[in-house]
């Protein structure tokens, strides 16, 4: 390289050091001149958030009557004595009453108390004028003028709502996610959101639990790849103080999407290796990608709570991963702790969160009641509190909140734009996973006949999934929109059969199955409605709910082709289904666009490029069934003797001894990793680098992959390692890289991956993260059934 290059890039990343360290220590003087003029209420009130949802116009014009006669009463504005009824007055009079008391508690409850220092946060205000407001009484009537970070759920999308991230985890695809990400913030900041309380990092190995939607699946490095780029997304790549970034939250720390039989909120028991080896990891990656703040969970996991757990929010978080961002607590799950009954009172929750490390408190406001008697008792340090409040300072710094606190209500509406629109249709592309396909049904030519037929043909509401408190109805294009709008030439008739995923009201099954008779091929969508997974909402039976599978028996009755396109929060037991589908299209709640989307793939406009970022069950009986198990002692050979065949009588154990079911034998039903396209592609030539490296050495691993198809599209390649023997039994499979290649028909490519000891080592018997020396297999393939096969070792 030439010198004067070397010296350029030289002087660049010297001054990119310089500049950051420059940046950190102003940033740190500001913490310290700060933290030294505040009372210790005034600390405190930064440890303190407060949710408020705004009762405006918009929120008052969805109230029912009853809701606002109850509202009147509950708050003695009507109904008591010497008060009118509200039975004797007009919406008109009852909407001026709610809103001038709505008023009223804004100033009391909240106005007030950021004037006065007592509340470092605020989640859920979404009114631009309002969150101004607020903000102005941080920063111009407080005493010290620290502004609020304002915090709300936005978990795929604003107002844009993408596919729900365990769709977008389907897409493989780090920069999708981090652009969808990116589009998120720059529309909640749009509003004067500054924070969100994503991405969730849960691995998740059971489809009972409602929440699978909103995490990134079962594989920790998949989870860290793409957690780190939602991180990425969020805060601007790395720039949090640029003014569409906004912080976010990685959660929940730690455990929760291993709830005991998929039950959420429910007891966790994770052992301390398979903690460093799986759910830690994805929140490592998030904290190195500089996620800037972290929320405890609601789980106690092994008889601690997570909100009270000092090892992992400070040995691990703060002492090994030198993170120095804020924690925040779940929505009161400090106080859950009592119902936990692992505290007493709530006192004792804010001394036992206080010391574990948990910075601010969302909602249950016993920091702010009891933190300062505990310092008087000595029970908490004044440092505990000094460092909780350095770090939410830190933040707020860095986002450059003191400079920047105020939306810009003047600016041009940057919500639904048609770039965000778009995006949010790719990712609906990339996230559906082509499931079956049998005969090519698909794609299908646009000159066909079609009946349209399903609940999810046109549920503009429940399309968008799980977590949207933000993204309207109005502006989702269902797949009957879009055969209004994109596809107007096709020839298609649309019968629902069923109005919702519930309704099991079958009298007009025989219209759909008309319908398909009289149609050259029927397209049905089923699912299930969003309400039906995401928090709080559990299912023990995850069969297409209600009368569904009846509804794609009768229409298959007709004769005609049938296609299957699902969008559901979950992966739910379709076995008992797929018989009567030529094909299946597997959707996690799309999003907005996720009806043109289906149909640009449905008519081959796109090809599918989605894989499986969940094992799909054959039964919910099967739950736990994950590709990264540990073996058993008796692993499973292939000539088991399954339910049907079992003779009578037979010896104990005449017909062998392994792991399996005898009625749903060992494997699931798809396989993480698994999804079809329109294309083939095939696997060959295996090439390692190397028979052996060392523990710190990197091998090279190329494949061929070759689209034998004349159909343009793009694979997943995967990349599975087996650690054959180690100091703790490792998983049979492990993914350890992937790549979206695209292929013109009858085009090949050399894929390359580069192993390293990163990837490689893991934590073994000591709890020491390394490589451990050994014999190594690796494979290369589509799926996690890889079959392309070779071996390595590592040395010394
Ligand atoms: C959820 C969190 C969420 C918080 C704030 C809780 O119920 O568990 O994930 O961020 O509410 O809405």
């Amino acid at each position: 390289m030439n010198v004067r290059k070397l010296g350029l890039l030289g002087f660049l990343a010297l001054s990119g050091i310089f500049s950051n360290g420059f940046a950190q220590k102003d940033t740190d003087k500001r913490v310290e001149e700060l933290l030294a003029k505040m009372t210790l209420e005034e600390k405190i009130g930064q440890m303190n958030q407060v949710s408020f949802f705004a009762v405006d116009d918009k929120a008052i014009a969805q109230y029912s009557d009853d809701d606002m006669d109850t509202f009147l009463v509950r708050m003695g504005i009507a109904g008591g004595q010497d008060q009118k009824k509200p039975s004797e007055m007009t919406r008109d009079e009852k909407t001026a009453l709610i809103k001038k008391a709505a008023a009223q508690i804004l100033d009391n409850n909240i106005t007030q108390p950021v004037r006065d220092g007592k509340i470092g946060s605020l989640l859920n205000i979404v009114d631009p004028g309002m969150i101004n407001k607020l903000q102005k009484a941080a920063l111009e009537e407080s005493r010290l003028g620290i502004p609020m970070i304002i915090g709300r759920d936005v978990i795929h999308g604003f107002k844009t709502i993408f596919p729900i991230p365990l769709g977008q985890a389907a897409s493989f695809n780090p920069q999708l996610v981090e652009d969808g990400a990116r589009i998120a913030a720059v529309e909640a900041r749009s509003v004067g959101i500054n924070w969100t309380f994503a991405p969730m990092l849960d691995i998740s190995r059971d489809a009972r639990w409602g929440r699978i939607a909103e995490s990134l699946g079962e594989d920790p490095y998949l989870g860290g790849q793409l957690g780190a780029a939602m991180v990425r997304g969020f805060q601007g790549n790395g720039n949090l103080s640029d003014p569409d970034a906004i912080a976010a939250c990685v959660k929940h720390f730690i455990g929760y999407g291993a709830a005991e039989g998929g039950r959420d909120y429910n007891t966790t028991n994770i052992p301390l290796h398979l903690m460093w080896n799986v759910y830690l990891p994805p929140f490592y990656n998030s904290v190195k990608a500089g996620a800037a703040t972290l929320m405890t969970s609601f789980n106690d996991n092994d008889g601690i709570p997570a909100s009270a757990n000092d090892y992992l929010l400070k040995d691990v978080l703060r002492g090994k991963w030198k993170f120095d961002g804020f924690v925040v607590s779940d929505w009161a799950s400090m106080t859950e702790m009592l119902a936990h009954g692992y505290a007493k009172d709530g006192k004792q929750v804010a001394e036992l969160s206080a010391n574990a490390g948990v910075d601010m408190e969302m909602v249950s406001g016993t920091y702010l009641k009891y933190l300062p008697e505990l310092i008087r008792e000595g029970k908490v340090s004044m440092e505990t509190v000094d460092n909780a409040v350095r770090n939410i300072l830190r933040v707020k710094i860095r986002m450059g909140l003191f400079e920047n606190p105020y939306v810009d209500t003047k600016k041009a509406s940057i919500l639904y734009t048609a770039a965000h629109l778009n995006a949010a249709r790719r990712a609906a592309v990339e996230s559906a996973i082509l499931l079956k396909n049998d005969n090519n049904t698909l794609p299908l030519s646009e000159s066909k006949k079609i009946a349209v037929i399903g609940p999810m043909a046109d549920a503009p509401h429940d399309q968008m999934g799980t977590w949207v408190f933000d993204g309207d109805k109005n502006h989702t294009i269902t797949p009957i929109g879009a055969l209004k709008a994109d596809y107007k030439h096709i020839n298609y008739v649309y019968e629902p059969a069923l109005g919702y995923s519930r309704d099991k009201n079958t009298s007009n099954f025989e219209k759909a199955r008309q319908a398909a008779a009289n149609a050259d091929v029927a397209v049905v969508f089923l699912g299930e409605e969003s309400i039906l997974s995401g928090e709080a909402h559990s299912l023990s039976n995850i069969n297409l709910i209600g009368v569904q599978s009846e509804l794609l028996k009768a229409v298959k009755s007709a004769g005609k082709p049938v296609i299957l396109v699902i969008m559901a929060g979950r992966p739910l037991t379709i076995e008992r289904d797929l018989p009567y589908a030529d094909a299946v299209l597997y959707n996690f709640h799309p999003g907005t666009m996720g009806g043109p989307a289906i149909f640009d793939l449905l008519f081959g406009k796109a090809n599918p490029s989605g894989k499986l970022p969940v094992t799909f069950v054959r039964e919910v009986g099967q739950i736990p069934m994950y590709y990264n198990h540990n073996n058993t002692g008796r692993p499973f050979v292939g000539n088991e003797v399954m339910l049907n065949d079992i003779p009578l009588e037979a010896g104990q154990t005449s017909l062998g001894n392994t792991s399996f079911y005898l009625d749903s034998g060992k494997d699931p039903l798809f396989p993480f990793g698994y999804g079809l396209s329109y294309s083939k592609f095939e696997y060959s030539n295996l090439d390692l680098s190397s028979a052996s490296i060392p523990v710190n050495g990197v091998l090279t691993v190329k494949a061929t992959l070759k689209n034998v198809s004349n159909v343009e599209g793009t694979e997943v390649v995967q990349l599975y390692i087996q650690d054959k023997v180690g100091s703790i039994v490792r998983p049979v499979k492990e993914l350890k890289g992937f790549q979206r290649v695209s292929l013109k028909g009858g085009e090949t490519k050399v894929v390359e991956f580069k192993l390293s000891a990163d990837e490689l080592a893991f934590y073994g018997r000591d709890l020491v993260k390394k490589v451990e020396v050994g014999d190594f297999n690796i494979w290369v393939g589509g799926d996690s059934n890889a079959s392309l096969k070779g071996s390595f070792s590592v040395t010394e």
